[in-house]
């Protein structure tokens, strides 16, 4: 006996939801796996969504979750109160990047962490930052660690766009 494929109802059903409702889609952009970095957002942020596609053209992969109270998040992961942006990801259950952080700066924090800390951000939204590119204008910005213990220090300083 041969076996032939067919799709189960299951599988069209889920389908057919996924493009009828886009928000439900987007909670998974990126698909899964271990080295994706956990995107945690509001579904109706649309910066972020530019952040991620910035991410992605750098070979980053996400996963989103939509489904999380922001401030809850940033608490559990200690992002003290002004050095917080719109989304907060993090990598392996053990960085956090926090706003709007070029992929350039991700790679080169994972590949050496500095001592002390558990990730970087870039407080608020600075304009021509990835994924608030949309005006053409840009203000050089801050890039900080986030140290253990609710401390935060000086990483490196953004003078102009990213190239990707
Ligand atoms: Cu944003
Ligand atoms: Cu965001």
């Amino acid at each position: 006996m041969r076996k032939f494929y067919k799709p189960s109802v299951a599988t069209a059903v889920l389908v057919l939801l996924l493009a009828a409702f886009p928000v439900l889609a987007d909670n998974d952009v990126g698909k899964q796996g271990d080295n994706a970095l956990v995107v945690y957002k509001n579904p109706l942020c649309f910066c972020c969504r530019k952040w991620m596609a910035h991410l992605h053209k750098a070979g980053i992969r996400t996963r989103t979750d939509n489904s999380v109270h922001m401030g809850e998040i940033k608490g559990q992961w200690g992002v003290p109160a002004g050095m917080q942006s719109c989304h907060t990801a993090v990598w392996q259950q053990k960085y956090v990047f926090e706003g709007h952080v070029p992929a350039r700066l991700i790679r080169q924090y994972l590949s050496d962490p500095p001592e002390g800390s558990f990730g970087l951000t870039v407080p608020g939204m600075p304009k021509g930052s990835p994924g608030m590119d949309d005006g053409g204008e840009f203000e050089p910005y801050n890039v900080y660690l986030l140290m253990r213990g609710g401390d935060y220090r000086f990483y490196t300083r953004v003078t102009e766009r990213e190239s990707r």
